[in-house]
């Protein structure tokens, strides 16, 4: 199974992939976290990625092309790819990698999600400096410490109103051409991400058994 979850900035890809890995024993490639890890690392390539992403623009085809293909090959588990591809030349790219590989693409899931709640959802997230949890803050859950490991919560740089809109403008013109790629290739389905997160989860797993 190498499934790709797609959906708009805040939609519910990671916290998905989370639970999707674990279910069905899948490797996570979500190619914002490894952005932001090389960022971490305080390379001179973080610091241009850094550049880019903090604007909420879309980093060269050419550069998550590459970065990606080392990744897909280190591991012989079935495949969850997280914000990946988001251009047609990435969808193109794709397709052309895992046919060299001798794999394929099972599943294409979009969750969507208006763009109101998922601009709402991303403005109050947090995640875990120590663990990566991805959590939901709000005045009810005034969380400063993480939940799952005590570790340090830190807050998106991308992840303001004024970042968040733009990269919904970058998702509508770069992104939503790679829902047409995908639509008429009999893997592709549609989930309603405005539920409840095991609501969702419970969506996906039914569609992807009912695909096999
Ligand atoms: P990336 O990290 O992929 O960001 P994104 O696509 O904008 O999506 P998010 O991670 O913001 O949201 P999500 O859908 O994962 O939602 P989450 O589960 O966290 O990419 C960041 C940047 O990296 C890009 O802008 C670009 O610059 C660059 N980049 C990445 N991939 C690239 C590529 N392929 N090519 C070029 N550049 C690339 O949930 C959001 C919040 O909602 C959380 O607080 C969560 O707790 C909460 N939540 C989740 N589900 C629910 C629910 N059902 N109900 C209520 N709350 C929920
Ligand atoms: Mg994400």
């Amino acid at each position: 199974m190498n499934i790709i979850l797609m959906g708009c900035p805040g939609a519910g890809k990671g916290t998905q992939a989370v639970k999707l890995q674990q279910m069905f024993h899948l490797h996570h490639i979500s190619t914002g976290d490894v952005l932001r890890a090389e960022i971490a690392s305080g390379s001179p390539l973080g610091k241009q990625i850094a550049a880019i992403i903090d604007k909420g623009n879309l980093v060269p085809d050419e550069m998550i092309i590459s970065m990606l293909e080392n990744s897909v090959k280190s591991t012989d588990k079935g495949i969850i790819f997280d914000g990946f591809p988001r251009t047609v030349a990435q969808a193109q790219a794709l397709d052309e990698m895992m046919h060299r590989l001798h794999h394929r693409i099972t599943h294409v899931v979009m969750i969507e999600l208006p763009q109101e709640e998922a601009v709402r959802r991303i403005t109050s997230r947090r995640q875990c400096k120590k663990c990566g949890e991805i959590l939901h803050i709000d005045v009810k859950n005034p969380l400063t410490k993480c939940p799952v490991c005590g570790g340090e919560l830190y807050a998106r740089p991308d992840d303001t109103p004024a970042r968040a809109k733009h990269r919904f403008d970058v998702y509508r013109q770069e992104t939503l051409p790679v829902k047409n790629y995908y639509q008429s290739s009999g893997k592709y389905v549609e989930i309603n991400g405005y539920q409840e997160p095991q609501k969702v989860f419970e969506d996906i797993e039914k569609s992807l058994k009912k695909n096999k």
